[in-house]
């Protein structure tokens, strides 16, 4: 696990955007895993600009999104495609139907995960996988305990979490108790995997995470065991490293 230090959020935010960028100047077709939170506004605010500026084209990617809120329509304002729609997809020239993400109202969501663990398959895989981390460590919606070996899954929420995430919603009550969540297993085929971190509420995770010890307790501990893992995290969330 290589670790780049970033001075604060804008640095974090400024150094995961250029490998980005560099990742889609390689391979102009790119799979891209997306993710959601408040740790990728800045990221998507510095892919938006440069494609401003430099033309940086995202014609030919494709984006997977790691989950989605079961029981939250696409239009819906807290849902996943809702974020990446205002915060990406609107502002960068990738055609909407290259950017895929778990449909959280779908009649069967067995079946559901099942295809987007195919889709993912079909599109060759992931060449960059983007992670924020959860305060209990969780990667996607994989929460702690998860074993491993899951796929693409349902995942009831836990409270910590729903809570964690209550501050996008009107109130606790209105935050879902299931998503759709990319599994530990669908993660870690990702060719290169880059997760970050910003902020105090970070720190004792990410404190735990560079302990070393592999453990389902801390799900985002499993990248220890991939041999491609950028971690960009700033100075507050390596406070207690
Ligand atoms: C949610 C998402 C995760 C994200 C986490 C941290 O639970 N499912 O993918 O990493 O929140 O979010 P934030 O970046 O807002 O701290």
């Amino acid at each position: 696990m290589k670790l780049i230090e970033a001075a604060n959020y804008e640095e974090m935010s400024e150094k995961a955007a250029d490998i980005i960028i560099s990742q889609v100047k390689e391979k102009p077709n790119s799979v891209l895993g997306l993710a959601t939170g408040s740790t990728m506004l800045g990221v998507y605010k510095q892919l938006v600009e440069d494609h401003r500026q430099n033309g940086t084209s995202y014609r030919n990617v494709r984006t997977v999104n790691l989950d989605e809120y079961i029981g939250l329509s696409p239009d819906h304002p807290n849902s996943y495609r809702y974020y990446m729609n205002q915060h990406l997809f609107a502002h960068i020239d990738i055609p909407l139907s290259q950017t895929y993400i778990p449909n959280g109202t779908s009649d069967d969501v067995e079946a559901e995960c099942q295809r987007y663990e195919r889709l993912i398959e079909s599109l060759g895989g992931i060449d960059l996988q983007i992670l924020g981390i959860g305060r209990n460590g969780h990667i996607g919606f994989n929460e702690p305990g998860t074993p491993f070996s899951v796929p693409t899954h349902v995942v009831e929420l836990t409270p910590s979490t729903r809570q964690a995430n209550a501050r996008f919603f009107p109130s606790f009550e209105d935050v879902p108790h299931q998503a759709i969540t990319m599994g530990i297993a669908t993660i870690m085929k990702s060719r290169h995997i880059l997760l970050l971190a910003s902020g105090t509420e970070k720190a004792a995770t990410m404190a735990k995470l560079f302990e070393g010890t592999v453990t389902t307790d801390v799900p985002a501990s499993v990248l220890h065991t991939h041999p491609n893992v950028t971690v960009i995290a700033d100075q507050e969330a390596l406070s207690l490293v």
